[in-house]
């Protein structure tokens, strides 16, 4: 079949009669497109995601009917695989399960960044660093769309919190929005151009994100490029025609018919241009057809899924802690119990989540799966010799007869544990404790497992806690138990994949893709999350996640980036060509990993880059870059990486631009952000300088450290004499040269008169020269970015001449 071409997108979009195309702006109901049957316009359908085929049923009037599925690993899973191929992989296969459900575009990937663990839809994003969640979407969409399928990157934008999420205005400065919140959209966008974006439910500093031009359309479109379009999150629209103004083209589910009567009102009336109606329009017609074009038959192959479902798993658990217990050595299954040395079992499972896991969270995102394995069924399918106890039920209540089956099923498993050589215990968080629509108010497990856990370790310190969570938790008993396995929501096959590591036939290989706090209070959100009902102040600005614990040196349960594995990983050999970095040119970062231990394994090489020249606030370090690699027992292999301007910069807010001072850059490889192997300083040579503004309280410091107006400086200084110089060696001991560089630093210019001697006529000319200087420098570089720099530069030492004439 002939594919559709622009021309005859645009062929189509004339034959529109206005009420037609309003219609095409809004969804026909909850899932689908308007079909427009005159001219051959079909429904297709979306679905969610992003973890699996949330679609739903022919049949199904119910929101929640959606078919059977396979449910792969959550996002706070896959992020912790640090591994662009896993993304892809998943893409690709849920690709082929659209196809075979006729489902034209997934809902997601979700990329909001986790500032506070307590939000209630953690599980469904990715990180709290904006690279790694950017590279990983940026890998899932690509997997999705070389099949013809479509994603819906969401929710643009900052919408970090579930409480009152649909009308809560998230009010961040530029540099925070910028630095922290738009990264991860950006690199999606620009890396792998999504077919839509899903706009959020909240207010940006006041206004909808689906409301909003300077982010639709300014940043979106102009800045990044971007050529698909924009969707409104389910329910999101408040006024449409301003959100169709602002750029959001699609309308989703249906508003039966309101919104499309707005809109042809509003067109009739004047108020709603006829080109931005059809601009919409025909990218909602070349989404469609490009949809219909690329229909393929697609592979829904339940068990081949699941196996795959259980591979990204593995490459997801995060070891946490290992004190020797992991990979099990059990007894052999011949009833013979030697080596348990005075124990009766070997193995000793507890927890429900042994029986039942938790694989998944609750909302939008949520699987009907068909095919769940908790770790229990596995043991008995490898005919391991085990013993259970259920040491809790997370349907118990606080009634005082379930208070004392808690009790009593808390006895069960501290008895067996001390009759068993090895412990596993199941745990983490119940369905109830997380979930998409509101957030978590603490960080606890229920007090039954932490009891649980703390009991039974203490009766067998050959304690291992595997954890089903999708968002940190405050874990008391850190300190008592062997081993913890991180399985987050694993997917429907987390049993078979936690066994394989358990057991050793797999070697972990995930790492944390957030910081596990020790207390929810050093969280840098804490004082400003979800507690107004209109306003959420991002006060942390830039500091969230490892930015901040990294920074202020604080001690936290786990760091981000950490994972362990059954081998040991030695780093050499760090280089990096050229050491000094100029305009546009890369540097090339090379390093040899060794695996040292006696298990093959993959290592993630994590690259940060700390900034030296304090030219502005900046986080200790930020992520900028990390490979994982396969590498055999004994063997080494070469980890490069490639880093540019862009991957040493700041969003600066008086540039409004992304901006690298000259100077020096520490670049960091480590195997965690707690754990730096390696580290090489690198020179930056920065052609663009920030806008100086020359006035009688510029500081001394800043005009010594510009190399524009060093020189000027110095000469005018020359000519006077400070009243801190003295022969005197006493006053000299007092007053260092250290001391009066210091001092000097902040000192007004203004006070190189009485303080250096200058005459009122020098100083003058002195600022005259300064003024000169810095506007005959616009020229230097065709670089755009230091046109804007100087630009302002320009005007603002215009606008400050005068407020010098007039002192
Ligand atoms: C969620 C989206 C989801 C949509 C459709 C909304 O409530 O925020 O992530 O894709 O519902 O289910």
């Amino acid at each position: 079949m002939k594919k559709h071409s622009e021309a005859d997108i645009t062929a189509l979009l004339k034959k529109l009669t206005l009420e037609e195309k309003a219609s095409l702006l809004c969804g026909k109901d909850f899932w689908r497109t308007k079909n427009i049957d005159r001219l051959g316009i079909p429904s297709i359908m979306v679905s969610d995601g992003p973890h699996g085929l949330r679609r739903q049923t022919e049949e199904g009037a119910n929101f929640n009917d959606s078919i059977q599925a396979v449910c792969f690993p959550a996002a706070c899973a896959t992020a912790s695989s640090f591994d662009r191929n896993v993304l892809h992989q998943l893409g690709s296969v849920l690709a082929d399960e659209c196809h075979n459900k006729n489902v034209s575009t997934i809902l997601g990937p979700a990329v909001n960044i986790k500032r506070s663990p307590l939000c209630g839809r953690n599980f469904e994003y990715m990180s709290e660093d904006p690279y790694l969640a950017g590279q990983l979407a940026a890998s899932y969409i690509k997997g999705v769309q070389e099949k013809g399928i479509g994603t819906s990157l969401k929710h643009f934008a900052l919408n970090n919190q579930e409480y009152r999420r649909l009308t809560n205005s998230s009010d961040a400065d530029e540099r925070t929005i910028r630095e922290i919140y738009l990264p991860a959209f950006e690199t999606a966008v620009k890396e792998a151009q999504p077919y839509t974006i899903m706009h959020s439910y909240n207010k940006i500093n006041g206004t909808y994100s689906g409301e909003s031009k300077w982010l639709l359309t300014d940043i979106l479109r102009k800045e990044w490029g971007y050529t698909g379009l924009v969707m409104s999150d389910w329910g999101a629209v408040s006024n449409r025609t301003a959100g169709l103004e602002a750029g959001c083209d699609l309308e989703m589910p249906s508003s039966n018919g309101v919104n499309t009567q707005q809109i042809i009102k509003a067109v009739k009336d004047g108020k709603l241009s006829k080109k931005t109606l059809d601009l919409s329009c025909k990218r909602i017609l070349k989404w469609i057809f490009n949809y219909i074009d690329n229909q393929q038959e697609g592979e829904f192959d339940f068990a081949k899924h699941h196996r795959i479902a259980k591979e990204i798993e593995k490459e997801s658990v995060v070891l946490l802690k290992n004190n020797g217990m992991l990979p099990l050595k059990l007894a052999k299954p011949s009833g013979v119990m030697a080596g348990l040395k005075g124990k009766k079992y070997s193995l000793c499972l507890i927890g429900e989540f042994a029986e039942k896991p938790r694989y998944q969270g609750g909302g939008s995102s949520h699987i009907n799966a068909v095919n769940v394995k908790g770790s229990l069924e596995v043991f008995k399918e490898k005919r391991i010799d085990f013993v259970y106890a259920k040491g809790y039920d997370t349907s118990l209540t606080d009634k005082i007869e379930d208070v004392n089956e808690r009790e009593n099923l808390i006895r069960k498993a501290v008895k067996l544990a001390k009759q068993s050589k090895n412990v596993i215990i199941f745990a983490g968080l119940p369905d109830s404790f997380e979930s998409e629509g509101y957030d978590r108010s603490h960080m606890d497990m229920p007090d039954d497992q932490n009891e649980l856990i703390r009991q039974v370790a203490r009766a067998n310190p050959k304690t291992t806690v595997v954890l089903h969570n999708g968002s940190p938790v405050s874990m008391p008993w850190v300190n008592d138990v062997n081993a913890i396995v991180e399985a987050y929501l694993g997917g429907e096959a987390v049993g078979e994949a936690v066994t394989d590591i358990l057991l050793g036939s797999s070697n972990p290989c995930g790492k944390l893709a957030e910081t596990f706090p020790l207390r929810l209070e050093d969280n840098p959100s804490y004082l400003n999350f979800a507690n107004d009902k209109d306003h959420t102040n991002y006060a942390e600005g830039i500091f969230v996640g490892y930015r901040w614990y990294d920074s202020r040196n604080m001690d936290v349960l786990f760091p981000f980036g950490h994972g362990l594995s059954y081998t040991t990983f030695e780093y050499s050999n760090l280089s990096i060509t050229p050491t000094n970095l100029k305009n546009d040119n890369t540097i090339s970062i090379s390093l040899s990993v060794k695996n040292t231990g006696k298990y093959d394994g993959k290592e993630v090489v994590q690259l940060y880059v700390c900034d030296k020249t304090k030219a502005a606030v900046r986080p200790l370090k930020e992520l900028r870059g990390f490979e994982k690699v396969f590498i055999k027992a004994g063997s080494r292999v070469k980890v490069t990486f490639t880093l540019n301007k862009r991957d040493l910069s700041w969003y600066n807010p008086e540039l409004h631009c992304w901006y690298a001072a000259g100077g020096q850059y520490e670049i960091l490889v480590g195997s965690s952000s707690r754990d730096i192997r390696a580290r090489k300083t690198i020179t930056y040579e920065s052609t663009i300088q920030p806008p100086l503004e020359i006035t009688d309280d510029t500081a001394l410091g800043d005009l010594l450290r510009d190399p524009r107006t060093k020189e000027i400086t110095l000469a005018a200084l020359s000519k006077g004499k400070s009243v801190f110089e003295t022969e005197n060696t006493t006053v000299k001991e007092a007053i260092s040269d250290e001391m009066t560089i210091q001092m000097e630093d902040g000192n007004p210019i203004r006070n190189i008169r009485t303080w250096n001697n200058i005459s009122q006529k020098d100083y003058l000319k002195l600022i005259k020269d300064l003024k000169e200087v810095l506007c005959s420098k616009t020229s230097e570089t065709s670089d755009k970015k230091t046109k804007v720099s100087e630009r302002k530069t320009k005007s603002a030492s215009t606008q400050k001449r005068k407020i010098v004439k007039e002192k």
